[in-house]
């Protein structure tokens, strides 16, 4: 069968799925069987495929149409233009993480700082901010083994283990050095909200990478508690938070002697990131 007659069929299938990337989708997993790139794939369409190879992309699609993602049916997901391994035990990267990245890459590139990065999960922000400042080095915490093992792997794969050190530990048992900057993206959603997640994000994604407790700030107020014994004076905490916890998570970082320098929003105008300074 020739190439767009698969992507027609598969894709018709995911959408009959309410997947509304159907299309992309099914272009990535062929792509994928045939371990060409999405580009190589459209401009041969009339090209024909082996049963093997059309066997292995009808595997991948079923694993699609039972709603899991496509980060962890490839193990993988790009993040600031660079892969990263990925699988059942570690977030997906999302796209407004990058949005924080940015802004840290920003002010503070060239630097030579240390890092800290709280729920590092596959190591993304840790690495991207480690890619771009190479005088700098980092350590990341997640409470999952099998997250940090990701991380590490995506340590080697990016050739960042000199600099860049990866821990099993609950942050409220971490004790260390001060740090220049403190980075995370902790979970942050409401506990009665997790049922209502998308089911490719209830399926496929860890739940100690979502739950938040019970107003979402659980683990927000740990990084806020432990950053200020373990941050420099006048260090920069980043912190993404959830779509409406601005106010909130505010108030904490102003109690605990935190300025606030910088927000970021989203695409859609949410306060997805606070930066702050510890003050005396
Ligand atoms: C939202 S995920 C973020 C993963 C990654 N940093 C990213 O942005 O893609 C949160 C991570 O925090 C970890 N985590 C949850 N509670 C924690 C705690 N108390 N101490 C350290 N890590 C924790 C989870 O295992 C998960 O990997």
């Amino acid at each position: 069968m020739e190439i767009f007659k698969i992507l027609d069929n598969g894709s018709k299938q995911l959408k009959r799925k309410n997947i509304l990337s159907h299309q992309l989708d099914t272009e990535i997993l062929l792509s994928e069987a045939l371990n060409i790139s999405r580009e190589k794939l459209l401009v041969n369409s009339n090209t024909k495929v082996s049963s093997k190879t059309i066997d292995y992309f009808n595997k991948l699609l079923n694993r699609r149409l039972n709603k899991e993602p496509v980060a962890t049916i490839l193990n993988r997901k790009e993040f600031w233009s660079k892969n990263f391994s990925v699988n059942k035990n570690t977030l997906i990267p999302r796209p407004e993480t990058e949005l924080m990245v940015e802004k840290i890459v920003k002010i503070f590139h060239k630097k030579n700082i240390s890092i800290l990065d709280i729920g590092t999960g596959s190591g993304c922000i840790l690495l991207s901010l480690l890619d771009e400042m190479n005088k700098s080095k980092g350590i990341g915490l997640d409470i999952s083994q099998k997250a940090i093992l990701i991380a590490k792997f995506n340590a080697k794969r990016h050739k960042l283990i000199d600099r860049a050190k990866f821990f099993r530990r609950d942050i409220s048992n971490f004790y260390n050095n001060k740090f220049d900057l403190i980075v995370s993206n902790p979970p942050y959603i409401m506990k009665r909200d997790l049922k209502n997640l998308d089911e490719c994000i209830k399926k496929f994604e860890p739940k100690i990478a979502l739950d938040g407790g019970n107003d979402g700030l659980d683990v927000i107020k740990k990084v806020i508690y432990k950053s200020k014994s373990i941050l420099k004076i006048k260090g920069t905490l980043a912190i993404e938070i959830g779509n409406e916890q601005f106010k909130k998570v505010s108030i904490i970082l102003r109690k605990n002697k935190f300025n606030i320098k910088h927000i970021i929003k989203d695409y859609k105008e949410n306060i997805r990131c606070i930066m702050s300074t510890l003050e005396h």
